[in-house]
């Protein structure tokens, strides 16, 4: 069994698990962690370096009764790594408050009465260690970073076996150009919108994104392993942008990229999607356009009713169009919902559209995962404070025996 520590939006990150580990099965899920069994730790650590809303994996070694006893399999494990130099261990808790630092000193002493001196205690304060720790003291390498994870009545003591690379990601995004006077999609969702398409396969081979301003999705997915990347914007100095970033990415991470950035209107886009694109493999995968920028000062439900209708000439375009060339990839989109004085408004137009192209809305969090959707079966996303969020879609055009009624 594992455990994964959830990132901030956990709804988010419980899809992103279910995406990606179809067989998984959800033992526990709360807002901090989800207890999964039926994974493998070879599929969890070659999946976990590429999922945005996971920040910490642990792998339960045994069930404890409490936390002496939790002390007494930490001692148990820690005397059999291996001890050639000096080893650094940590203690991590969740489900039950622990004093981290009083019980790693606690278990350091019982340490010392076997007459070993080799281990140094990581933790200076009751509180769990962060990314950055982990990473300076080497404790992927050692593997000893000891969790105390209650679930319920039951309690489990687990080392960790992956933690976010957080300066990965600030790295990533401080190369790209940036500063166009658009908002950008913040590195870790683009990675989790496109495991919401699934995993990456022959069936599932490449990425496209019909609004890629800066080029986040298009970065992400090449990072990700997609060697097929498309991206198109409606103005030419976004596709000039991404290029150059997608470019200076390949150049600096030594990969060909087999893709292509221009520039389209994605309200008719049959007209320009490349000949090379596979219609049946690629997945859609876009922040979309989320209308005009505004404020909390400057909003109002007007504003936000002329948003709406510009944007439902471009989706109904876009859509209308992705149902002609029988776009059969899957769709993961992001449409804007708005902070009215602390009432949010949705894009509600977008759902008749959807229908009326004959697209489905797809499930985006398994029956066993104790948390729901939105009533339009979406997932929500936004950053405190922040006027406009992102609604995010899962979409597929209706199997063909289904679509003959449509239209
Ligand atoms: C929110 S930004 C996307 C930002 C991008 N996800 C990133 O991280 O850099 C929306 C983009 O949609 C583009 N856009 C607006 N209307 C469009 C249309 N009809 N067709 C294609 N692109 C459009 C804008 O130029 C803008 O670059």
């Amino acid at each position: 069994m594992f455990v994964f520590i959830l990132g901030r939006e956990f709804r988010l990150s419980l899809a992103e698990i279910y995406s990606l580990f179809p067989t998984a099965v959800f033992e526990f899920a709360s807002e901090q962690i989800a207890l999964v069994s039926w994974v493998s730790e070879t599929e969890v650590c070659a999946r976990f370096a590429h999922m945005g809303g996971v920040i910490k994996v642990v792998k339960i070694l045994e069930e404890v009764k409490d936390i002496p006893d939790f002390m007494t399999a930490t001692k148990k494990y820690l005397e059999q790594v291996d001890r050639t130099n000096k080893v650094p261990f940590a203690v991590a808790g969740y489900g039950e408050k622990i004093d981290n630092f009083a019980t790693g000193l606690r278990i350091k002493k019982f340490l010392k009465s076997c007459e070993d001196k080799s281990f140094r205690l990581v933790n200076k304060e009751p509180k769990n260690i962060n990314s950055a720790v982990y990473k300076k003291e080497h404790l992927a390498e050692s593997r000893t970073e000891m969790n105390y994870v209650k679930v319920g009545k039951n309690s489990y003591m687990g080392i960790t076996i992956a933690y976010q690379d957080v300066d990965a990601y600030a790295a990533r995004d401080m190369d790209k150009t940036r500063d166009m006077g658009v908002g950008m999609l913040p590195p870790k969702l683009a990675q989790i919108m496109i495991n919401l398409a699934g995993v990456q396969s022959i069936e599932r081979s490449a990425v496209y994104d019909p609004f890629c301003g800066l080029g986040t999705v298009l970065i992400e997915a090449a990072h990700m392993g997609y060697d097929t990347v498309y991206g198109s914007d409606l103005s030419s100095a976004m596709v000039t942008a991404a290029n150059k970033s997608m470019g200076e990415f390949a150049h600096k991470n030594e990969i060909d990229i087999d893709g292509l950035v221009f520039e389209a209107d994605a309200s008719k886009i049959a007209a320009t999607i490349p000949e090379s694109m596979d219609t049946k493999t690629t997945s859609i995968v876009s922040e979309g356009y989320l209308g005009d920028v505004m404020g909390t000062k400057t909003v109002t439900p007007d504003k936000i009713a002329e948003q709406c209708r510009k944007l439902t000439r471009i989706y109904d375009g876009m859509f209308r169009d992705l149902r002609t060339v029988g776009f059969r990839g899957t769709i993961i989109i992001c449409f804007p919902f708005w902070d009215n004085r602390g009432k949010d408004i949705f894009f509600e137009d977008i759902l008749p559209i959807i229908e009326r192209y004959g697209f489905e809305r797809k499930e985006l969090l398994g029956p066993d995962i104790p948390f729901r959707t939105t009533t339009h079966k979406s997932l929500l996303y936004r950053r405190p404070g922040q006027t406009v969020g992102r609604e995010i879609y899962k979409l597929e055009l209706l199997p063909k025996e289904k679509l003959g009624l449509k239209l």
